[in-house]
């Protein structure tokens, strides 16, 4: 990649500036092993919550609660977001940063669990959007239940899906990258979603439900 290629990608990586809360909650979910979605992600997560006025969002790992904050700004003013954490810790920082940031406490509903116990318990075809930001090893079986929650229309988003930019490169073989590359290609061509990969932050793939 050219230089200037390389700066024009990290100008828009910084193009939205990150709001201190949303960039304290960041900086806290790291300092616990749970690190917050890049800033251009973030603002992503915001613009495609606001495109779609969302109401009902899924979200799988809400570390401190970055990411949640940012959907949040993005979707309707009565929307909910139901975040699912599996780390007790975790989801009582994320419950605190929401509460700082102002957030009534009818607008998120904070579900302590491992996702693939919570997700099968959630209604079908009730979900404006999904975002999935947790463990890999995990993936397939979130996507396999996102795809069940989202309404027709519905988006479907997943953080990490360029791996530390391991799944481009075809010679790097361990688990997770192929786990993730073939999870990628799977959903390019599963015809329930018209989708895209997104190249910001660690990869967004982005996919509406048909
Ligand atoms: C990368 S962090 C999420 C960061 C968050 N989305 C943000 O941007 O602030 C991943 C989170 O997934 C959670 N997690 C890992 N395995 C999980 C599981 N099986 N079920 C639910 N949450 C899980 C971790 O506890 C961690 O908080």
């Amino acid at each position: 990649m050219s230089v200037l290629r390389m700066a024009s990608w990290s100008y828009s990586e910084d193009f939205v500036g990150v709001p201190p809360l949303i960039d304290e909650a960041g900086r806290e979910g790291a300092e616990m092993g749970a690190a917050p979605v890049k800033p251009a992600v973030g603002s992503a997560l915001r613009l495609l919550a606001a495109a779609g006025q969302a109401k009902h969002v899924v979200e799988v790992g809400t570390g401190a609660g970055a990411s949640g904050l940012w959907l949040l700004e993005g979707m309707s003013d009565t929307g909910i977001l139901t975040t699912i954490d599996i780390e007790p810790g975790i989801t009582n920082v994320a419950r605190r940063t929401f509460r700082n940031a102002g957030i009534p406490s009818q607008r998120t509903r904070l579900i302590n669990g491992d996702a693939n116990d919570v997700l099968p318990r959630l209604t079908d075809a009730a979900y404006d959007l999904v975002f999935i930001d947790a463990d890999i090893a995990s993936y397939q079986h979130y996507v396999d239940q996102s795809i069940r929650l989202l309404r027709p229309g519905g988006v479907l988003l997943i953080d990490n899906m360029l791996y530390g930019d391991r799944v481009a490169d075809p010679a790097i073989r361990d688990k997770a990258t192929v786990l993730v590359r073939d999870l990628g290609k799977s959903l390019r061509d599963d015809e329930r979603l018209q989708s895209t990969l997104l190249p910001v932050g660690d990869g967004l793939f982005s996919g509406i439900r048909q």
